[in-house]
């Protein structure tokens, strides 16, 4: 059942700490805090090059994973939509891996994408929340999300489990790969085991961000900015809000801006940047000002020292502890998740059942 919350969506969001806490356990040893994967059948220094392919938001999980694998572990990735992928006949590299990303293991463009990989003789590995479904029965090696059952039709707490094994999957192949010496391997995971508390602190600003989707509920555009990792995340952000409260919503890489859409600025639409304080933090507020400069809303969503550098140019600041950046995308999850939720909730739509939509999509 729901319990006290309102909806499946909301108590997924909340459950978000402990379900991330336990698919921790699986993949990070408490005390000496090191990564231990499961017996993989592929040697990731000897991978020449990982295949990504998924759809909705199992996709976007992808899509910072190929940030993390190829800036951390050096691995090349190549991402790909698992609807396009299936078709597109790609030349895959001799002794190649692909992953597979699924909360239900029964989306059937992810599984042709993998049967496709696996006529190419790649390895395959999937991440999944459904153990018994036939993407891990088909897959050569499968990582769990232990998120549980998801009842929502937005992916929420599948989402961020997916991003922490991924994660893992990360240290584990940098490592493999010499990418990484101990000390930085022992930051990543010492980062990664903060997460479930770091989400708690986060998910005591539901009421603030509440408040602040009154205003996005008058929206009928929205976009989302974001750079690096946070691109992907600005994609996911725009994605959950389309998809429950109905409001058209972009996601774009922040730099992309003015080569197109900052043509649909004005006082009517709210941009939200997702940016922690970091390298690509000036750029992005270089973005930011334009935004405002133009009369655009923006709700920035940084951590207290990019509040402090950029928060004047900003109608709406939600703060987000300040992490390592591996981590970052992890958290920023929740405060989309819960203006995307709050915002349905204002306009009355079916948050849990959105019209049209349904939990896993077993037919093209
Ligand atoms: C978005 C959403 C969908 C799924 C997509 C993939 O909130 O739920 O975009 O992420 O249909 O589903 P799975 O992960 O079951 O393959």
């Amino acid at each position: 059942g729901k319990g006290q919350y309102r909806h499946f969506m909301q108590k997924e969001i909340f459950e978000q700490p402990a379900v991330v806490g336990d698919t921790l356990q699986v993949f990070v040893n408490p005390q000496s805090r090191a990564v231990t994967l499961p017996d993989l059948p592929i040697d990731f220094a000897k991978v020449p090059r990982l295949t990504v392919a998924a759809c909705g938001t199992a996709y976007y999980a992808g899509m910072v994973a190929k940030y993390w694998f190829e800036q951390i572990a050096r691995l090349p990735v190549e991402l790909d939509i698992a609807s396009e992928f299936r078709y597109r006949e790609a030349p895959l590299p001799d002794g190649g891996a692909a992953l597979f990303i699924s909360q239900s293991g029964e989306t059937i463009d992810t599984l042709a994408a993998l049967r496709y990989a696996r006529s190419q003789d790649q390895t395959i590995l999937s991440v999944v929340n459904q153990p018994e479904s036939v993407i891990a029965r088909e897959s050569d090696a499968v990582l769990p999300t232990l998120a549980g059952p998801e009842i929502g039709v937005a992916s929420t707490k599948a989402f961020t489990t997916q991003l922490t094994v991924l994660a893992c999957l990360t240290i584990a192949a940098a490592k493999a790969r010499g990418a990484i010496d101990a000390a930085r391997e022992a930051e990543l995971s010492a980062a990664l085991t903060e997460v479930p508390a770091r989400c708690a602190e986060l998910l005591n600003h539901d009421e603030a961000i509440q408040a602040i989707a009154h205003d996005l509920a008058e929206a009928r555009d929205v976009l989302y900015l974001g750079r690096g990792a946070m691109f992907p995340m600005a994609l996911e952000g725009a994605l959950k809000l389309k998809e429950i409260s109905y409001i058209h919503a972009e996601g774009y890489a922040a730099g992309e801006m003015k080569h197109g859409p900052i043509a649909l600025i004005d006082e009517t639409v709210p941009v939200i940047v997702m940016a922690p304080s970091g390298p690509l933090f000036d750029k992005t507020v270089g973005n930011l000002s334009e935004v405002s400069a133009r009369g655009g809303q923006v709700i920035l969503i940084t951590d207290p020292r990019g509040a402090e550098r950029a928060g004047e140019h900003a109608a709406h600041v939600i703060e987000v502890p300040e992490v390592d950046p591996l981590v970052a995308p992890l958290l920023y999850a929740i405060p989309a998740q819960l203006l995307a939720y709050h915002t349905a909730v204002v306009k009355g739509t079916d948050v849990d059942q959105p019209r049209n939509l349904a939990k896993s999509v077993t037919v093209e």
